[in-house]
């Protein structure tokens, strides 16, 4: 098997590479350190760019901008991959309104430079794309909610599980982002639906897990478990610090991705969370108790850590 991989050198793509080059796949990476260019030097990817490199001889990286449609196309060609997981992401809701052009020209155009060189190149392979739940826009919020004393959870029986992928992604406010992945999700539908591929897009919620680089605008939980060991402040927004999004580990993304190697269907779409593992929710509000508890926390005062307030995310 050749596995063509996208984002190699971020959380979800690192965690691909991990994973199949443990099974014995032949893996290909791209990634050009975008993040850093995003985020600056706290979002930078290097370090597990270079820790993959180490730990598999079977792992081979392209520095390769998506955005190049000349060099996809040639990757595509000269690679012939048999599966391809597209990763690579400008990420952030709030990045993308201050840089609108590489937004919708890594996460829309990117996504179609490689969906045409896989059709061209490499048809029969299996195209996972990494979409988000944010392709539902802020349609959700709709939904009755209940406030608890972590969180605020749906008020209505029909959403107690979530919501469906039936759900509407239209007429609802995205943000630039939302809507820059709302053209890749469809279209990696529609590589499915028109010609045939086995594609699919999964809708994530907030993924984590050990290979973030996380900062402020992306990547919560490892942002937050640096600032608490850093002792730096944490700063959340909104909604008393209780909207919930529910929080799956990457390994946990990789092995739904290998599950879909083996029984690949055309132009599919899946909700892809946690659900509600973390008892009482999984609110910033929620995260900042169990630090408090589980892990000794360096801030000067603690007690701050009951004063910050809100965080916006919803279960999907
Ligand atoms: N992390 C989350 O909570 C979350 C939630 C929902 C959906 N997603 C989606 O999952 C995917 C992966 O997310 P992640 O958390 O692993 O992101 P990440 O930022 O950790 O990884 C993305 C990688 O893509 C690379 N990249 C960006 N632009 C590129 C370009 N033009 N050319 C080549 N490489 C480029 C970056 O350098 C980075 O290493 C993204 O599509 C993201 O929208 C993530």
């Amino acid at each position: 098997m050749k596995l063509l991989v996208t984002g190699s050198s971020g959380l979800i793509g690192s965690e691909v590479v991990d994973y199949f080059c443990q099974q014995g796949w032949q893996v290909h990476g791209v990634d050009n350190n975008m993040r850093a260019d995003f985020f600056g030097p706290q979002g930078d990817t290097r370090w597990n760019q270079e820790r993959l490199k180490a730990a598999h001889p079977s792992f081979h990286h392209h520095e390769l901008d998506i955005r190049d449609r000349k060099a996809v196309l040639d990757c595509l060609a000269t690679l012939t991959p048999t599966h391809v997981v597209h990763t690579a992401a400008q990420p952030s809701h709030d990045l993308a309104a201050s840089r609108p052009f590489d937004d919708f020209d890594t996460n829309a155009v990117g996504t179609l430079n490689l969906l045409e060189a896989t059709r061209l190149h490499a048809s029969e392979a299996v195209f996972i794309h990494m979409s988000t739940n944010k392709v539902y826009g802020d349609r959700p919020n709709a939904i009755k909610l209940k406030e608890l004393d972590t969180r605020w959870d749906y008020d209505d029986p029909a959403y107690v599980g979530g919501i469906t992928e039936e759900f509407s992604i239209d007429q609802s406010k995205h943000s630039l982002f939302g809507a820059s992945k709302v053209a890749a999700d469809v279209m990696v539908q529609e590589y499915g639906r028109y010609f045939g591929m086995k594609t699919c897009a999964l809708r994530g919620g907030c993924l984590t897990g050990p290979n973030h680089s996380g900062v402020e605008l992306h990547g919560f939980l490892s942002y937050l478990i640096k600032c608490n060991l850093a002792g730096k402040k944490y700063n959340v927004f909104g909604y008393k610090g209780k909207q919930v999004r529910d929080n799956i580990h990457s390994f946990d993304v990789v092995r739904f991705m290998h599950a879909f190697f083996e029984n690949p269907r055309c132009g599919e779409v899946y909700n892809i969370g946690g659900g509600l593992t973390i008892p009482d929710g999984a609110s910033p509000r929620r995260w900042m108790m169990c630090l408090k508890r589980f892990i000794k926390p360096r801030l000067e005062n603690p007690s701050e850590l009951k004063l910050l307030d809100g965080y916006c995310h919803r279960r999907v």
